[in-house]
């Protein structure tokens, strides 16, 4: 089946990045300064903490990397389900689970210094594990629904800027010629006074990662920003399940 293909974000990816240097370069106060290490590690994509050097007598400060955007994709929620916390697994009133492996995603909201964000409200919505969105426009999938499944979930992060979903690994689905999309997750972040966020996470060792257009839009450094490993669960986590990390930052 053929799907309209999705905007792409590699420009918007940039000039985010960019807007972030211009205003650190911008802003002259000693404490906030940046050296030129600093600098070119923002342009190389690496995480660097901007520990101020102390023969210049500076005040430390971190920089985090703005988590990369992605297209939000045609199958954004449009309808206000009554359902959306943070199990998808189960719907209320059902007895049943989704079908599918059971994994949690777990992650913290920070802004470009590092600081945790509390009271972000963090969007969920995928695909269930047959490759199927709960959505209009994806009402030709001949893959059937799972009535189990919530499809979407919402959670606001603590004080410490963290939040926790438990839901199911997505399927892959065709999304044009010779085009499948591999597994992935959408989020969108809301927050008072920061830029909304929306991007997409994979998991590490799909095969589809190669040939997927909306992934590969990203620079190579920008795409393992956006990569999980699925990982052990705790002790308090379903034994069978997976678990990943996946930070963002604003
Ligand atoms: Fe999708």
């Amino acid at each position: 089946m053929q799907r309209p293909a999705p905007q792409l974000g590699h420009g918007m990816a940039l000039t985010r990045r960019l807007d972030s240097l211009l205003s650190a370069l911008l802003d002259t106060r000693a404490d906030r300064a940046l050296t030129r290490r600093q600098i070119l590690g923002v342009l190389l994509g690496t995480s660097v903490s901007l520990a101020a050097s102390s023969a210049l007598g500076r005040s430390s400060q971190a920089l985090c990397l703005l988590t990369p955007p992605q297209t939000e994709g045609p199958f954004y929620p449009i309808e206000d389900q009554l359902e959306k916390d943070n199990d998808l697994t189960r719907v209320k009133g059902r007895a049943g689970r989704a079908k599918g492996q059971v994994i949690y995603i777990l992650g913290q909201v920070r802004d470009a210094q590092c600081r945790p964000v509390e009271g972000a409200r963090v969007e969920i919505w995928q695909a269930s594990a047959n490759g199927r969105y709960n959505h209009p426009r994806d009402l030709r999938n001949p893959r059937p629904l799972d009535p189990n499944f919530q499809y979407r979930g919402t959670r606001l992060t603590n004080k410490e800027g963290r939040y926790l979903f438990k839901t199911i690994k997505p399927g892959q689905y065709p999304a044009g010629p010779d085009w499948i999309r591999p597994s992935h997750v959408h989020f969108k972040v809301h927050t008072a006074g920061l830029p909304e966020l929306t991007t997409q996470m994979y998991f590490a060792g799909d095969p589809y990662h190669e040939r997927d257009y909306i992934l590969n839009d990203l620079p190579q450094h920008e795409r393992t920003r956006v990569i999980v490993q699925l990982e052990r669960p705790r002790r308090d986590m379903e034994p069978d399940a997976g678990v990943c990390r996946f930070d963002l930052v604003l």
